[in-house]
């Protein structure tokens, strides 16, 4: 079994490929797939096939679209790699022929299907379905009798333990979990969640494709959450409890502003917390803190994510990528209305005399005026980080006291996971937060 490919695996299933992280799935299988296709013989078969499954056929039309542009791209960003792979093919000479061809031939092997009965001959299957574990199981159990002992199976779940997912659909020793960043093209980061019980082949077959993929693998250990949401998860459970403290001296929309605000620009993040959350969708958050309460034995759930789904704001992406209501209200991707549960309507956050409450609430803007747009792009970014750390450190503002106290948690959520094993080091942590969450 070595990797995707001709020793390897050739008939591989995305299962909820119209679904947000399938569709990035299916890309990354078939941007290999189709290279692979150009190193087949002429006048032969190609024995490479994709499978792409799911409950919704209404996703197929956007799921094709959306592979046949991004599969362009990244024939038209590999031009030269392309034009070695065609060197024995006379009838394409121009780069848009050699283009058309490698779309048109990738998709060859692709098949789009609603029924798991269409999925025989699978030989490894990625689920990226809803996170649900009963839903999980009993797909996992009906691919099991479908395709037999030889398939092996990696889930993408965010935060259900493997071997209770194993267990439970009977596929002991051939599920281990895969677990993409979301846009999976885009993001490099895998966490590879392997139970103990998984064989060595197995094991091997997930590190080669980790890397055919050029992905950074960070292994977590099998514990509800796993590193990434069990950091996410508890920081959100952390910036609740702030906002909350905060609402005894202003209105619950500020707090959530300010807060947003506050780990965005002072703790130079791509994004606030609360656009994360709208960003990964706030009933995902939910649920994922539901399941690692059930399993934790620890409550990671609260009232604020809970009210948001009572009342339908559930933020997410559209089919396009672009964000949906949740907290937030964007333009262009920049938050411009807070949700208001009591009027149940979005108000203004981004006007000036808003924007000034909250900056007279901080005291002083962030040291040294850098920003995470600025430093991550920065070459000399490395140093003027360090230097930014230690002047928020002597700053005594109300926003950079707020910003240390959830800076200070988060470095103990990742002290904790290297405690309790679930990350084998510290560094295995930084590298979830930067390459996942983009932290610098
Ligand atoms: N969204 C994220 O940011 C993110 C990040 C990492 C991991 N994940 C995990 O990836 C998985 C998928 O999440 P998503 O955000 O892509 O969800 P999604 O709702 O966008 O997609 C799920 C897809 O699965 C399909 N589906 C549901 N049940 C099915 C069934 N029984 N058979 C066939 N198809 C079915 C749906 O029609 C949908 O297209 C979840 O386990 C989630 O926890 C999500």
């Amino acid at each position: 079994m070595q990797g995707l490919g001709k020793d390897g695996m050739q008939q591989v299933a995305v299962l909820g490929a119209a679904g947000k992280m399938g569709s990035g799935i299916a890309l990354l299988i078939l941007q290999q797939f189709a290279k692979l296709t150009c190193s087949v013989k002429e006048n032969q078969v190609s024995p490479y096939r994709l499978i792409l499954i799911d409950a919704n056929e209404a996703g197929f039309a956007m799921l094709k679209r959306y592979l046949q542009d991004q599969l362009k791209k990244y024939a038209e960003r590999n031009i030269n790699e392309l034009r070695a792979l065609y060197k024995k093919r006379a009838d394409l000479i121009d780069n848009s022929e050699m283009i058309n061809a490698f779309v048109e031939e990738a998709f060859e092997c692709v098949s789009l299907v609603t029924m798991l009965e269409e999925c025989r001959g699978a030989q490894l299957v990625f689920e990226a379905i809803v996170e649900d574990i009963d839903i999980k199981i009993e797909v996992f159990a009906k691919l099991n009798k479908l395709l037999g002992p030889n398939c092996y199976f990696f889930s993408n779940t965010s935060s259900i333990p493997i071997h209770t997912l194993q267990e439970r659909s009977d596929l002991q020793g051939r599920l281990i979990g895969f677990h993409f960043y979301n846009p999976p093209a885009v993001q490099r980061l895998l966490e590879l969640i392997i139970p103990e019980n998984t064989p060595q082949p197995l094991i091997s077959l997930a590190e080669e494709i980790g890397e055919q993929l050029k992905k950074t693998v960070v292994h977590s250990k099998d514990v509800a959450g796993f590193i990434g949401n069990g950091h996410f998860i508890r920081e959100v459970h952390f910036a609740c409890e702030q906002v909350h403290a905060l609402t005894k001296n202003m209105p619950l929309i500020e707090a959530i502003v300010l807060i947003n605000r506050m780990t965005q620009e002072f703790l130079l993040r791509p994004m606030g917390i609360f656009q994360l959350i709208d960003y990964v969708g706030i009933e995902v958050v939910q649920r994922i803190a539901k399941i690692m309460s059930t399993y934790l034995h620890q409550t990671f759930g609260n009232e604020l994510i809970d009210r948001m789904v009572e009342q339908k704001i559930c933020g997410g992406q559209f089919g396009d990528g672009s964000q949906k209501d949740g907290f937030f209200h964007y333009e262009k991707g920049v938050p411009v209305e807070i949700y208001d549960r009591v009027s149940k309507k979005y108000t203004s956050c981004n006007g000036l005399d808003f924007r000034k409450k909250i900056d007279d609430w901080f005291g002083g803007k962030p040291p040294l005026g850098v920003s995470w747009t600025l430093l991550s792009k920065d070459p000399q970014g490395k140093e003027k980080i360090a230097e930014y750390w230690k002047h928020l450190l002597r700053d005594e503002t109300k926003g950079a006291n707020l910003a240390k106290e959830f800076r200070a948690e988060s470095r103990k959520i990742a002290e904790d996971l290297v405690a309790d094993r679930i990350a084998g080091s510290i560094k295995d942590v930084d590298t979830v937060l930067m390459n996942g969450f983009l932290h610098l």
